[in-house]
């Protein structure tokens, strides 16, 4: 895909549905009892591999586009599935879902694309092997292919290094099924989807400060799930809105959940003119209409508490701070190095490319912007978060900015091209 410079984006636009949330309101809703009726589902690559997942495990999912209908058959309804089972690029279902089959009374091999088999594994395995699970990697090196044999857990304290959403998920998960409590402490708070949902559905879950907690669980029951829109995609709006000049966008029923709303906190700092204009209480996770209009920026330190909630949008930040005046610096951000691509690599070398003040540093970079970016041929390296940055960069850069492997926009926005281009005035 190409990309060249434009005079302003006007409109408004609809992101479609959390990515987060729609995985896991299908994986629950098949091990809970009754019909989970889910709206606004993310039909993208990602959350589709979820819902074959379990379609492969006897779990009959109806999916209508807008409305997914998955028919639940209880915390111990899985069947073992035919040959692997396939998660695709998404490491979201890779590690969430082996938590529950940790305690089913099968085995079972996962698998993915040469992405999902490059990813640590061992974050979720060693949590696990501590309740009890038997699980491997079948080549060894802590990534995918991955063994796991079904076994009776046990509820343990665990202690994370990291703060990830997928392995205190991974680990609340099999807490369901453990025989005594289980709780998960993070360095910081991740996002808190899992404890929401499964508390909706019934699970006697609780947070305090940074730690989770989970009660085992006798059954789960099905419901409704009103998915709101996913702020990781609304973040290309808002910052292509703040760096466009001469732009107004309106996002609309966008999630705001504090764990994962870091981004307008970033943005307010950075001098950005951007308003919630309208809120939305959905079952526990808010949604808002945010209103984004350019403006002068300036640079900001982002670090600590606030990255786990805005991990999935620091490279699009990363371009906008090329846009704003002084320095921005980005700290205690290694996890990038581990996302679909090493992000923090990809973003250093692709922005210096298009001519940006940028150095890496171990655990982020610091961006001195203001530098005129030119257009570059950039490799997205088929990770779609690297992808819809350069589309955004490439409306703000002089000539033309070529993305290459650009349709994996499809993992979490098969629509991100089409939605841009009708804002383009
Ligand atoms: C996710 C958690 C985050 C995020 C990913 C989705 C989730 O990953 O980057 O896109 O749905 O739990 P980590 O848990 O590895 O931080």
């Amino acid at each position: 895909m190409k990309f060249s410079k434009v005079n302003g984006l006007r409109g408004e636009v609809l992101v479609p549905g959390d990515k987060s949330i729609s995985h896991r309101s299908v994986m629950f809703g098949s091990i809970a009892k009754g019909t989970t009726e889910i709206y606004n589902y993310l039909q993208g690559a990602d959350c589709l591999s979820t819902i074959s997942c379990f379609r492969k495990m006897g779990i009959h999912i109806e999916n209508e586009g807008d409305k997914v209908l998955v028919h639940g058959k209880g915390m111990h309804g899985l069947r073992r599935p035919e040959g692997v089972l396939d998660c695709g690029n998404s490491g979201t279902t890779t590690r969430l879902i082996s938590g529950i089959l940790a305690a089913q009374d099968f085995d079972v091999t996962l698998t993915g694309d040469a992405s999902i088999q490059k990813r640590p594994m061992k974050r979720i395995m060693e949590p696990l092997s501590l309740m009890g699970a038997d699980i491997t990697s079948i080549g060894g090196n802590g990534c995918a292919p991955l063994r796991i044999v079904g076994k009776e857990l046990h509820g343990i304290h665990y202690t994370s290094r990291v703060a990830s959403a997928q392995v205190k998920s991974a680990i609340l998960l099999a807490g369901l099924y453990a025989d005594k409590e289980t709780q998960v402490t993070e360095p910081y708070v991740s996002r808190n989807h899992s404890e929401i949902l499964l508390k909706y559905f019934g699970a006697d879950v609780k947070t305090v400060d940074t730690t989770a907690v989970v009660q085992p669980a006798q059954e789960l029951y099905g419901n409704v799930v009103r998915v709101p829109g996913d702020i990781s995609s609304a973040a290309f709006f808002i910052c292509a809105g703040l760096m466009v000049p001469d732009s107004e966008i309106l996002i609309r029923n966008v999630g705001i959940n504090p764990t994962r709303s870091g981004i307008l906190e970033v943005c307010k700092a950075m001098g950005a003119d951007l308003t919630v204009v309208h809120t939305y209480d959905g079952d526990g996770e808010p949604a808002a209409d945010i209103l984004v209009r350019s403006c002068a920026l300036h640079g900001t330190v982002i670090e600590g508490a606030v990255i786990p909630a805005l991990i999935d949008e620091l490279p699009v930040i990363a371009a906008m701070a090329c846009f704003a005046e002084g320095e921005t610096v980005i700290k205690d951000a290694t996890e990038l190095k581990v996302k679909e691509s090493n992000r923090l690599e990809v973003m250093v070398t692709s922005l210096q490319a298009m001519g940006a003040d940028v150095t890496g540093t171990e655990d982020g970079m610091i961006i001195r912007g203001k530098k005129k970016l030119h257009g570059a041929v950039i490799d997205s390296h088929l990770d779609h978060r690297i992808a819809m940055t350069f589309a955004v960069a490439g409306l703000c850069a002089d000539g033309e900015t070529q993305v290459l492997g650009a349709e994996c926009v499809n993992i979490s926005y098969p629509a991100f091209y089409r939605d841009l281009e009708r804002l383009v005035k």
